[in-house]
């Protein structure tokens, strides 16, 4: 049954903890094309940290570095390099989301606070999720500043790629944990199992893994949960987990409503994708009939498409952001379809493995 016990509104905003929020964010412009709109730092009078906050549609990121070694954010960034600290949600009452969490069996990682500036106060809480990945909770009524207290305007225009919000997110668990997960999802955030994903669909010649996708009632917020499934050679979940240094999200999905624009963007601004084989073009149109967008292009792009019985979505995925062999992201337009691209799996995990075997992970 439907239920939203936490009144959750939607994504807030994702914080990543990285080693040099500066360059980050001209990366995250100049390639990504999100835009700066807000910072907080020394001349903003925050002392220990700074960050930056960056959108493009919806979408909104904040990144954050620590100006010096006492803060406890290096100990994220020293064992698990850039990567996402927090998913923080919007709810009608950041007191009642904590309360009812905890009460369903989440661990506190922040007490209900008031944060306050000239420009007002919101409360914000938080709860422990896989790994170091925390959950936070942002409520306010008539908070008038930028984004969040502390926070200042600071614009810095991005290359717009036309990016209009997260899609879904996704984690990485050990193995044997995915189901802990998705049970912890469903029990403390009241979300439903979407889909599952075992690993005859996501098996390759060498490595596997199983998949299920939490999503809330609205379908607004999908949180799919992998783990690796024992292969012949290392899980790319596995070798996830060995450089982030365990549990945390593996991928940020952002929706586009024209693929075909948003990856020329993309391209031109030097992000790098995963690539697919010719022969993955030449069986296409008999796998996913008639479609909207020229193949030609769709070939030249690099695009992957896949259909069900809703409709068909395009999606293609970027190689990692950082140095470790951890984050990456996922371009996606749906055109009906609600899945997740089952049909690209093999050719797209094929794919992650000759690079993995580059990195001599395999
Ligand atoms: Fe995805």
């Amino acid at each position: 049954m439907a239920e939203n016990p936490l009144r959750l509104k939607s994504i807030h905003h994702v914080e990543f903890w990285v080693g040099n929020a500066r360059q980050a964010a001209y990366y995250y412009r100049q390639a990504f094309g999100f835009s700066q709109f807000a910072y907080a730092g020394l001349e903003t009078g925050r002392r220990d940290a700074a960050s930056y906050a960056l959108e493009q549609g919806k979408a909104r990121i904040v990144l954050t570095t620590p100006y010096g070694p006492e803060s406890p954010i290096n100990d994220h960034v020293r064992l698990h390099g850039d990567g996402v600290r927090d998913i923080c949600f919007h709810v009608d009452d950041a007191d009642a989301a904590f309360a009812e969490a905890v009460a369903r069996g989440a661990d506190a990682a922040s007490e209900p606070a008031d944060r306050t500036d000239e420009q007002g106060t919101v409360r914000h809480a938080a709860i422990a999720a896989y790994g170091h990945t925390i959950h936070s909770f942002v409520s306010h009524t008539d908070y008038r500043g930028p984004f969040l207290p502390g926070y200042v305007v600071k614009e810095a225009p991005g290359r717009d790629a036309g990016l209009l919000r997260i899609d879904h997110m996704v984690g990485n668990v050990e193995l044997g944990r995915m189901n802990h997960w998705a049970d912890w999802y469903s029990r403390v955030l009241g979300f439903s199992r979407y889909i599952s994903f075992d690993d005859k669909d996501i098996s390759t010649e060498y490595s596997a893994l199983m998949s299920v996708v939490m999503s809330d009632d609205s379908f607004a917020i999908k949180f799919p949960i992998n783990e690796p499934a024992p292969g012949r050679k290392k899980s790319q979940i596995e070798e996830y987990l060995d450089f982030y240094r365990g549990p945390g999200v593996q991928h940020l999905a952002l929706l586009t409503s024209d693929i075909i624009s948003t990856v020329t963007t993309l391209r031109a601004n030097g992000v790098e994708f995963l690539t697919v084989p010719g022969s993955y073009y030449d069986a296409l149109e008999a796998r996913v009939g008639r479609i909207d967008e020229a193949l030609d292009t769709i070939r030249q792009l690099g695009l992957l498409v896949d259909r069900d019985e809703e409709g068909y979505l395009l999606q293609l995925f970027t190689k990692p952001v950082e140095d470790r062999p951890t984050l990456f992201f996922e371009i996606i337009q749906r055109k009906g379809s609600r899945g997740f691209g089952k049909g690209n799996f093999k050719a797209l995990f094929e794919s992650i493995e000759r690079e993995q075997a580059l990195r001599g992970n395999l």
